[in-house]
């Protein structure tokens, strides 16, 4: 049986929604170590080839693994107390002023070790990875001291140790200002720029840097310094832009041609063209949108009109998002922002891994790496239409079967 000990192993008759588009003929793929090796149209199969591999599935409709580009999954403790006040019309805005909101989170998260991290962070990866994520970006933010900004980040980077998964890691220092700094944000800024992004890059712990710029948290030019620290120690930026009002942070993002610029709920026509001639990737986050309660739409037409890429996440955290299900992300970001299943699938492939600089994942192409998803669907537009775990048959990272409900 020379076909089942091939290093071949093969997909055949599959639907294949590629990163940007479903194939218009049923395909089988080909893997072959940890790459794709060939894509071949059913109509132009030759059953030799299956002899020469080793047959893994039929049927159903294969994506790239899913790329969630915009989490915080490492944290300690619950707003559930929050998601009440908030029922009972408190803002999340005036729960930041109240000193709950995200410093809860941070006091919560500096009292935990970093082991408590690693373990309250294990489920919720898993539960990404269950449903189809294969890589991941997670974001520092709730330790907002050089120590447990530190520390949230080599939590991240031994969870992508721990599963096969890969995990992408993002300091988010200037997400809120610490207590020990209030009335001093400047000061607190130039400990992000002096002491948290040299430390973070020198051991080699961020693969980017974020702010977030809003009222409640940092000023355009507050977060222009975080950008322009980042820069000197060599690291690519993205921030949290437009979410509650329209600041310009996406503009001057993109001034720094930034990986991307998330939530922009509030993002205008002049913020659109500077997306646009950056190269940025807009990273549409329904989650957080629809927790809130939102009713500013990002601006998804424009978007579309400017060709700018527009990347999908769940944005999973203990406040804004707490939804760990990136399918459900499909759903809502057609649901709620008006996107076709296409440009969904393409937001959470393709696009969320251009928005992590790591273009060669999220698609299904030869030479690329080999993360995939074997889906028990029809169509690709099924997973973005119904709310249904389970409907993972496989799931392959880095070549390898690594989780799926086979039937
Ligand atoms: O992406 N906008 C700021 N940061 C997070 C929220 C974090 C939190 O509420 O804990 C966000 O929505
Ligand atoms: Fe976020």
């Amino acid at each position: 049986m020379a076909g089942n000990q091939s290093t071949q192993r093969l997909w055949r008759d599959v639907s294949v929604f590629d990163g940007h588009d479903t194939l218009p003929e049923p395909m089988a793929v080909v893997v072959e170590g940890e790459r794709i090796a060939s894509t071949v149209p059913m109509s132009r199969f030759d059953e030799s080839l299956a002899r020469e591999c080793r047959e893994m599935g039929r049927g159903g409709v294969m994506t790239p693994g899913l790329v969630d580009c915009h989490t915080h999954l490492v944290f300690a403790g619950s707003r559930a107390d929050e998601f009440e006040n908030r029922l009972e019309g408190v803002s999340y805005a005036e729960i930041a002023r109240r000193g709950g909101g995200i410093l809860s989170t941070v006091r919560a998260t500096r009292a935990a070790s970093e082991d408590a991290l690693f373990e309250a962070a294990l489920p919720r990866l898993q539960a990404l990875m269950d449903d189809g994520v294969t890589t991941v970006e997670i974001k520092s933010g709730y330790g907002l001291t050089v120590d447990d900004e530190l520390k949230m980040l080599r939590v991240a980077r031994r969870l992508g140790e721990a599963l096969p998964v890969r995990v992408v890691t993002t300091l988010l220092g200037a997400h809120a200002l610490p207590p020990e700094f209030e009335n001093d944000s400047d000061g607190y800024i130039d400990r992000v720029c002096r002491e948290m992004i040299p430390a973070a890059a020198e051991q080699g712990l961020a693969d980017a840097v974020d702010v977030f710029c809003e009222k409640i948290a940092f000023s355009v030019a507050q977060c222009e310094r975080v950008f322009a620290a980042a820069e000197a120690h060599g690291l690519p930026v993205k921030g949290h832009v437009e979410q509650l009002s329209n600041l310009g942070g996406a503009a001057m993002a993109a001034r720094h041609a930034a990986l991307s610029a998330d939530h922009i709920e509030y993002l205008d026509e002049a913020g659109v063209a500077a997306l646009r001639e950056a190269g940025s990737v807009a990273v549409l986050l329904p989650g957080a949108f629809h927790t809130l309660g939102e009713t500013q739409l990002p601006p998804i037409a424009a978007l579309r009109e400017a060709g700018v890429p527009m990347a999908l996440a769940t944005d999973a955290n203990p406040g804004s998002s707490p939804l760990f299900m990136p399918t459900l992300m499909l759903n809502l970001g057609c649901v709620l922002f008006r996107l076709t299943p296409r440009e969904a699938l393409a937001g959470m492939t393709a696009h969320g891994a251009r928005a992590l600089g790591r273009p060669e994942l999220g698609r299904i192409e030869v030479g690329a790496p080999a993360d995939l998803c074997l889906w028990d669907i029809d169509t690709p537009a099924e997973l973005a239409y119904a709310v249904q775990p389970g409907r993972l048959r496989q799931r392959i990272f880095n070549g390898r079967l690594e989780g799926g409900n086979p039937s």
